[in-house]
């Protein structure tokens, strides 16, 4: 399973990629206006720094909501560096975007995914990455881990080669269900990657080892 970070933060980026495990970097509108970054010109220098910053793939998502402005949009985003895939909302018009993306070599992530039927959908428009939304399913008490075990099974049924890029994560848990349930790819913020690092017995180990390490140095 690929690991991409879910934020537009620089430092977060960077401190991921530090790690040395780090596949991608996916962001969406609500991430990128949290960093303040406004106008066009801004926008596209960001991504530019993310994929200066990161050797993977970076979801940089349209604004535009019609077919026009989708694809002007995404062609000038994927001019932006190779690595970008252009974010396109699953809609009506974002699917047809998405066939035309495909048709015209632009790799594309497929968002705001909530239904099997959705997923369907994308995989036959092409789309390069599908994003389940599972956290957003989980807070309206529906179990968003069952979506992707259910659109694992549909696409080795069917052969479909889009990746299921499990999204809206939470927790450290939900990375390890994500990975469970066949996810291709899981994208976390930096807390929830860090949260796999975490045992108290790896703690009270080491505390012993280092102590122990003492009495060796003499
Ligand atoms: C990723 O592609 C999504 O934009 C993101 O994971 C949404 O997460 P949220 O539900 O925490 O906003």
């Amino acid at each position: 399973m690929k690991f991409f970070v879910d934020t537009a933060n620089l430092d977060q980026i960077r401190e991921a990629n530090d790690l040395g495990v780090l596949d991608g970097v996916t962001t969406n509108p609500s991430l990128m206006a949290k960093e303040g970054i406004k106008g066009e010109e801004a926008i596209f220098r960001h991504y530019e720094t993310i994929c200066d910053l990161v050797d993977g793939d970076v979801s940089a998502e349209v604004l535009s909501t019609d077919y026009n402005g989708i694809i002007e949009e995404g062609k000038k985003l994927a001019a932006i560096h190779p690595n970008i895939v252009v974010k396109v909302p699953m809609i009506k018009d974002g699917i047809k975007a998405i066939r035309w993306f495909t048709e015209n070599g632009i790799r594309t992530n497929c968002t705001l995914v909530f239904s099997a039927g959705q997923a369907i959908l994308a995989a036959k428009a092409g789309a390069t990455y599908l994003s389940p939304f599972i956290g957003r399913i989980d807070d309206s008490s529906w179990d968003g881990m069952e979506l992707i075990g259910q659109i694992s099974h549909i696409y080795k049924l069917q052969g479909f080669k889009t990746e299921i890029l499990a999204a809206s994560i939470r927790s450290a848990l939900h990375i390890v269900k994500a990975a469970e349930m066949g996810a291709d790819v899981c994208t976390c913020p930096l807390d929830s990657i860090l949260g796999l690092l975490k045992h108290p017995l790896t703690d009270l180990g080491l505390a012993k080892f280092v102590e122990d390490a003492k009495k060796m140095n003499g």
